[in-house]
């Protein structure tokens, strides 16, 4: 019997007992208004602890709730569809009055999302869309696609075919750029690449950029679960398959800090940024602090700072509304279709940093402190 169909059975048996008895999980049938903060309890789904950022995401969420008097359950998954889906129906057993749930794979949780539902608790997508379920409440976000125009342009003006402040940069090019996107199974890989290609399609067009490789479709580009190591290989591939000729990389494309690591590592490796071999401009996001270092040391060009103090915030703004009979405000109401509805959601702004915005942006306002991004190791 397929893992699928035992956990589409698992959770139809849960939502049935839950139903029953009316108990412990969801008991409250929804309705939490009259509860006190202490009696309810926040399911917090994140997928996995590699990655710096979700770690300071889990954190955050779990002290904001906890300091308004609530309960959190936070699970992180390891990156492990399953086990995701294990640590949610376990949410719900356990009596998770609103889950906040970063998926792993957009699409792959269906079925305790159904269960979920029908115990009448409200879900919240948090950073990254569920897609093709209609038991999806709230999505907190960024303005997703906007992270990958400025990514684009923060290749530009690493380049120099553009200057900071949108105008014509004294560079002509051509040059050898590749590009790298995320995980094809989550939604916002599609958004962030999208608004690069979008951005940088006219380069393409009139040769000023020239992807040598020729890969430049999101499923050629595509890194499964946004593992470094895979972006590190790609990279070295692409060195042995389109510059063995002499030809030099002048820039890359990367959507995720943790890929532009593997892919400095893979340059590096190939000799990159040492004597008569300029390190290429490389781009990044989620202002890890190993990324903020190599920024800080000019070895990667930029990344994309979203405030996951912001983030969390709203997530539990969010969740506080639902226990408190409301409904969470939303700022954006047609943007995010997630195949069955359009998701009302709360997107942040963003903001480049390249090294000079490293103080004013992350150090000035607390993200990081001068030591941490000295160190490139954020303080336990
Ligand atoms: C995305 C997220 C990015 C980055 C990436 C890899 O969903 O929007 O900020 O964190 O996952 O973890």
């Amino acid at each position: 019997m397929s893992r699928k169909f035992l956990v589409a059975v698992g959770s139809a048996a849960l939502a049935l007992t839950l139903a029953a008895c009316g108990g412990e999980g969801a008991g409250s049938g929804g309705d939490t208004s009259d509860k006190k903060p202490s009696e309810l309890t926040i399911g917090v789904s994140m997928p996995t602890q590699t990655s710096e950022r979700w770690i300071a995401d889990g954190n955050a969420v779990k002290q904001k709730l906890e300091s308004k008097g609530y309960k959190v359950d936070l699970q992180y998954a390891g990156d492990d569809i399953p086990t995701q889906s294990q640590q949610v129906d376990q949410m719900i057993t356990r009596g998770a009055d609103v889950l906040v749930i970063a998926a792993i794979d957009g699409t792959a949780l269906s079925s305790q999302l159904q269960t979920a539902a029908d115990a009448k608790i409200p879900v919240i997508a948090y950073d990254r869309l569920i897609r093709d379920s209609k038991n999806v409440d709230f999505y907190v976000s960024f303005d997703n696609y906007k992270v990958g125009t400025a990514q684009a342009t923060a290749l530009l003006v690493g380049l120099g075919l553009q200057n900071k402040d949108g105008s014509k940069g004294t560079a002509t090019g051509p040059f050898n750029v590749e590009l790298f996107a995320g995980s094809l199974d989550d939604n916002n890989a599609h958004f962030f690449f999208n608004g690069a290609m979008d951005t940088l399609k006219p380069y393409i067009d009139n040769k000023s950029l020239v992807v040598k490789s020729g890969q430049t479709k999101i499923e050629q580009v595509a890194t499964l679960r946004w593992q470094q190591e895979t972006a590190q290989k790609r990279m070295e591939d692409l060195l042995t398959s389109s510059y063995n000729d002499g030809a030099k990389v002048d820039g890359v494309l990367s959507p995720y800090d943790g890929l532009s690591r593997g892919i400095i590592t893979a340059l590096q490796n190939a000799g990159y940024g040492g004597a008569g071999k300029k390190m290429p401009v490389v781009t990044g996001q989620d202002a890890e602090i190993a990324s903020v270092k190599l920024i800080n040391d000019g070895v990667q060009g930029s990344t994309i700072f979203k405030d996951t103090r912001l983030l969390a915030e709203q997530a539990a703004v969010a969740a506080e509304a639902y226990l408190q009979g409301k409904e969470p405000q939303a700022n954006d109401v047609k943007t995010y279709d997630n195949g069955v509805k359009v998701v009302p959601s709360f997107l942040l702004p963003v903001q480049t940093v390249y090294k000079d915005d490293i103080k004013p942006v992350l150090i000035d306002s607390g993200y990081w402190s001068a030591e941490e991004v000295a160190a490139g190791q954020a303080k336990g």
